[in-house]
């Protein structure tokens, strides 16, 4: 059947072209390079979608009708700034000061940005962990420290913030006065990698708390777009933050665009706008590529039923990746956002252990050794990112699933191989 007959679930989510031998990518031809053609990747976070043809055919329209590649103002354009905000203002109910609002590469290099423009030498940078595993690394290359605070799982399995450890940290570094260290806060929402999507009531208290303290905080939204149906998310500026604070989304994720580098910054004051382009100078950069901000305007323009497409699609992979996951022992609950999974195999070794310890005198031991997950994945030929990678303990992984179903009924198939037969 010629492509253009072809629904845009079926050309970008079911039969899309293959990565393999694509630009030297890090997730496909990186990985096979270093580990061997039969290693699946599941670790680095983009997926294996094509860019929507609707939103490369807007793309190629409007880099047609633009005659010229010259420097460029990091303020938005009136087109880019009509298709962020409408997207935005739709979606997530935004509305924007243009004024304070620039277009960046990426959101790591806002990141940097408002670490280096809130923060000095020596300080500290709160990181709820586990969290994207960029954060850390970026806060001591620059010299700061990383306060590495860990979520707390409620009673139904939700990682949440640890408010009373906040506070308690907060407060103390709070009475030091003038040596007061902690200065930033990175809030991931959604988080990636546990998926949580944070309530209204939770980021309000996460606001008072950094407004009592003097804390800025960074809101990293760029998962945002990628929520399960159903669910509500809640954008940070939604709720009128009191305190100071630098907002970031961008289209990378959800419209699978990463090497186009671009990424939508807002500043929460006029000062801090002067203040944030300052630190763009140190860093030796003006904005986005004049091409990640046409292909950052196409996808808010045009690439909502690809959206729409890319959450069932990652929903369907979701069930079935975490239901099998589970009947084989792990902790796997299907996410709220995000296209990755958090899976917890910790329970698999306290099963074990409370087994063998139950044998009667005499009776023979046929349990499995102690369970290793990254020994497991070795053998099932499985890339994924471990714990360790996000401070956390080495029996839970991420997995990311934006990938075609046969790439998880193959992940299942042999974890099920090397695990399934052990455990079940
Ligand atoms: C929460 C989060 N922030 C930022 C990034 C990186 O974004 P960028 O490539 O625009 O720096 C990622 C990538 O996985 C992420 O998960």
């Amino acid at each position: 059947m010629p492509e253009s007959e072809l629904t845009i679930a079926e050309q970008c989510f079911i039969h899309p072209p293959p990565r393999k031998g694509t630009f030297n990518t890090f997730k496909w031809d990186q990985s096979q390079k270093l580990h061997g053609d039969d290693v699946l990747p599941m670790g680095v976070a983009d997926t294996d979608f094509p860019l929507c043809p609707v939103v490369k055919a807007r793309f190629v329209e409007i880099l047609d009708s633009y005659p010229f590649c010259v420097y460029q103002s990091a303020e938005l354009d009136d087109r880019a700034y009509e298709a962020v905000s409408k997207w935005f203002g739709k979606h997530h109910g935004l509305k924007f000061e243009r004024s304070r609002m620039r277009l960046l590469c990426s959101v790591c290099n806002c990141f940097v940005a408002t670490v280096l423009s809130y923060t000095e030498v020596g300080d500290s940078v709160a990181l709820c962990m586990p969290t994207y595993f960029c954060f850390k690394p970026h806060v001591e290359r620059h010299g700061r420290v990383p306060l590495e605070i860990p979520l707390i799982l409620d009673e139904d399995g939700r990682y949440c913030f640890d408010f009373p450890t906040i506070e308690e940290l907060f407060a103390k570094d709070y009475a030091l006065g003038a040596e007061k260290k902690i200065k930033l806060l990175v809030l991931c929402s959604p988080n990636n990698p546990t998926g949580t999507v944070w309530t209204c009531a939770e980021l309000r208290k996460l606001d008072e708390l950094c407004f009592k303290y003097d804390v800025h905080v960074i809101a990293d939204e760029v998962h945002a777009p990628i929520v399960r149906e159903g669910v509500e998310f809640v954008p940070f500026l939604s709720i009128s933050p009191k305190c100071r604070h630098t907002w970031v989304s961008s289209p990378s994720k959800t419209w699978n665009m990463c090497s186009a580098q671009s990424a939508v910054v807002q500043c929460d004051t006029d000062d801090s706008v002067l203040k944030f382009g300052e630190t763009l100078k140190l860093l030796a950069t003006w904005g986005s590529n004049i091409l990640g901000r046409m292909m950052l305007t196409a996808a808010y323009e045009v690439g909502e039923s690809y959206r729409q497409e890319l959450i069932k699609h990652i929903w369907k992979n979701m069930e079935i990746f975490c239901s099998k996951m589970e009947s084989m022992g792990f902790v796997c609950p299907v996410p709220d956002s995000t296209f990755v999974v958090w899976c917890d195999g910790s329970v698999i070794n306290e099963i074990i252990t409370k087994k063998r310890k139950e044998l009667k005198e005499g009776e023979e031991d046929t349990l499995p050794p102690l369970f290793e997950f990254q020994s497991v994945l070795d053998h099932a030929r499985i890339l994924s990112t471990s714990g360790p990678c996000f401070s956390w303990k080495d029996d839970c992984v991420r997995f990311n699933l934006a990938t075609p179903m046969y790439n998880i009924l193959e992940a299942i198939k042999r974890i099920e191989a090397v695990w399934g037969d052990i455990f079940l």
